[in-house]
């Protein structure tokens, strides 16, 4: 059994010198390091460093809240992009039980030949998915609601609930409130494109501080901070979800467990649920 930083050296070696053999089953290639920088902002160990913070923070509060992933589970990744994040869940999962779902049908693509697998499968914006229900154990999503609008948030967590076994569990990121700080802290220092539209997000970095306080979502879709292709601005941005809003907007179907936020370690604040 390997340990989990054993685990990590091996996915970087399928990125440095693939192919790499576990279980019998080569793991899975990567795109371009393009591709990777302009879904991730990095590209090879930068980027699997990230994920696998959030990956060890899944096994670790899965297995606290007393819902420890076992080998005959499903796993969905939501807003799997390129697989990233998928790809680590393969020491606990075979991979005919990880699944990825995600609008831009290039990243579909990329993962159903680098994972040699059809679960990955291509969603409109908003549910419902052709999904089977009440299938998946865990629903993991990295840096997708930290961008979905308010209403497209909402939508996913009904069809989540739809698609979740029964006492099935979600963990989600979103942007944390550093970011209100971040984002401010680069008007004037002459950037552009995504840095420069960052900055430019809220006219008054005050006020969307002030909404977060009071416990509402915050979502901008200014100029620039879509994503492109077929992430729209009417679904698409930055999006800011507290954790009084995490709670409360999504009591019907989910009880909110933990909100997990620790800027020395993380990038993004984890929201984890389990299904009502
Ligand atoms: C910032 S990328 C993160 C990708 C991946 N989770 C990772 O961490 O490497 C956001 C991903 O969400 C996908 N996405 C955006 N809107 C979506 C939606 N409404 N439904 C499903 N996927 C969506 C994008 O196509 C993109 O792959």
């Amino acid at each position: 059994m390997l340990s989990k930083d054993e685990w990590f050296e091996t996915i970087c070696a399928s990125y440095a010198s693939p192919p790499v053999v576990f279980n019998g089953r080569s793991l899975p290639g990567f795109p371009s390091d393009l591709i990777q920088s302009n879904t991730t902002g990095q590209a090879g160990v930068d980027t699997l460093k990230e994920a696998f913070v959030f990956y060890q923070d899944c096994i670790n509060n899965f297995k606290s809240l007393g819902a420890g992933i076992e080998p005959h589970h499903h796993l969905l990744d939501f807003g799997v992009g390129w697989g990233r994040i998928a790809r680590f869940f393969l020491k606990e999962l075979p991979l005919e039980n990880i699944h990825g779902l995600d609008v831009m049908n290039e990243f579909v693509e990329i993962c159903r030949q680098t994972f040699g697998s059809d679960n990955f499968n291509v969603t409109t914006p908003f549910p419902p998915t052709l999904l089977p229900a009440e299938k998946y154990n865990f629903i993991v999503g990295y840096s997708v609601f930290s961008h979905l609008s308010e209403e497209a948030c909402a939508s996913w967590m009904q069809e989540f609930h739809r698609l979740l076994a029964p006492g099935g569990m979600i963990a989600l990121t979103t942007r944390g409130r550093n970011f209100f700080d971040f984002c401010e802290g680069l008007k004037g220092e002459g950037h552009t494109g995504y840095l420069d539209a960052l900055s430019r997000m809220f006219e008054d970095f005050s006020a969307a501080r002030a909404r977060y306080d009071r416990g509402e979502c915050v979502h901008s879709n200014s100029y620039g901070v879509s994503g492109g292709g077929a992430m729209t601005s009417d679904f698409y941005g930055e999006t800011f979800i507290p954790e009084p809003y995490a709670k409360a907007a999504y009591s019907q179907f989910f009880m909110l467990e933990k909100f997990l936020f620790d800027p020395s370690r993380q990038t993004h604040p984890i929201m984890f649920f389990r299904k009502k």
